[in-house]
């Protein structure tokens, strides 16, 4: 049985697919391979592993539809069409679970970075623009006793505000669709409805799925509802925010910081405003990047793509 990976995914899962009698070919290019190069790389082959933003959408799955399997190197599924991989019966795996506490501990830096404005005064010591020590140099602000808002409370935002409570002893506020009973009983969080969260959040920090709902969500009406001290943070897609409206609401003070792993369109260009404001931080979606947790997703792709291709129902599918 033959798989093509689209992109760089941790050993471990290449000896495992191997030990499996999975032939392998792997996109090695230091380049996201192109949807084209895809569709083609996919003809002979009986599964994909899908590392990357590539999408698979119905043009890929119509061409491909010989695929026996495809796992996606990721929780997030925004980049696929759902009802067309029903429709076509493909099956189609994700790696939930497993990146919660890496993803969380990615908000958690990014709150703190951008409370301190760590990485602008950083860039400012390697620019020779550290002087002399002064006691009020650009000042931070400080996150004991703060409400954290949580916007998406899942697996990974529960563990972002476990932190923030054990850390910084937070109030914790949330908004979903529906409501996590669980977790409130598991941390004491109150639902708020979402004008709620924006008013009462310190930090607000977004782990919600992109989708239509959720698309340009964070606009410049929203931000206006937010607290002028409040810090924003996404982990979790570019698209759910308006960029041109963060700028915006940082350069007019609308609110404090805001520490983003996440952008639209990714990579960040380098002359993005947003790399040069002092109270933002901004990291090239890092996520679930720890060797711990990459090594994690590995085993769950490598357990998808091999009942996919034995014809079995696949353990972590998406649909
Ligand atoms: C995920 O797993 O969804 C990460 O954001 C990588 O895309």
């Amino acid at each position: 049985m033959k798989v093509f990976i689209s992109g760089n995914i941790a050993p471990i899962a290449l000896k495992q697919l191997e030990e499996n009698n999975i032939s392998i070919t792997q996109w090695k290019e230091d380049r996201q391979i192109t949807q084209e190069e895809l569709i083609e790389a996919c003809k002979n082959q009986a599964g994909l592993v899908s590392v990357g933003p590539n999408k698979i959408d119905s043009e890929f799955l119509n061409a491909c539809k010989h695929l026996k399997v495809i796992a996606l190197h990721s929780v997030g599924f925004d980049q696929v069409d759902v009802g067309e991989a029903k429709k076509l019966k493909i099956p189609i795996g994700n790696t939930p679970g497993v990146l919660s506490g890496a993803t969380a501990d990615t908000a958690f830096l990014l709150m703190l970075a951008v409370s301190r404005k760590a990485f602008y005064l950083h860039k400012k010591i390697i620019d020779g623009k550290w002087q002399n020590y002064e006691p009020t140099p650009e000042l931070g602000i400080e996150l004991n006793g703060k409400t954290l808002g949580v916007f998406g409370l899942g697996k990974i935002g529960l563990e972002m505000a476990k932190k923030c409570m054990a850390a910084y002893n937070m109030k914790v506020v949330y908004h979903n669709r529906s409501r996590n009973e669980e977790a409130e009983q598991e941390i004491q969080a109150e639902y708020v409805s979402f004008n709620e969260l924006l008013a009462q959040s310190d930090v607000l920090t977004v782990h919600t799925a992109l989708t239509s709902e959720t698309t340009g969500k964070f606009s410049i009406d929203v931000f206006k509802k937010m607290k002028p001290a409040s810090i924003f943070i996404n982990t979790a897609r570019g698209g759910i925010h308006n960029e041109q409206d963060l700028i915006r609401a940082l350069e007019e003070k609308i609110i404090w910081g805001a520490g983003l792993d996440v952008t639209n369109p990714e990579p960040m260009k380098k002359n993005n405003p947003l790399l040069y404001m002092e109270n933002v931080a901004v990291l090239p979606h890092i996520g679930s990047a720890t060797e711990e947790t990459r090594a994690a997703m590995a085993e769950l792709i490598v357990e998808n793509i091999v009942a996919g291709l034995k014809g079995e129902k696949i353990p972590y599918p998406v649909y």
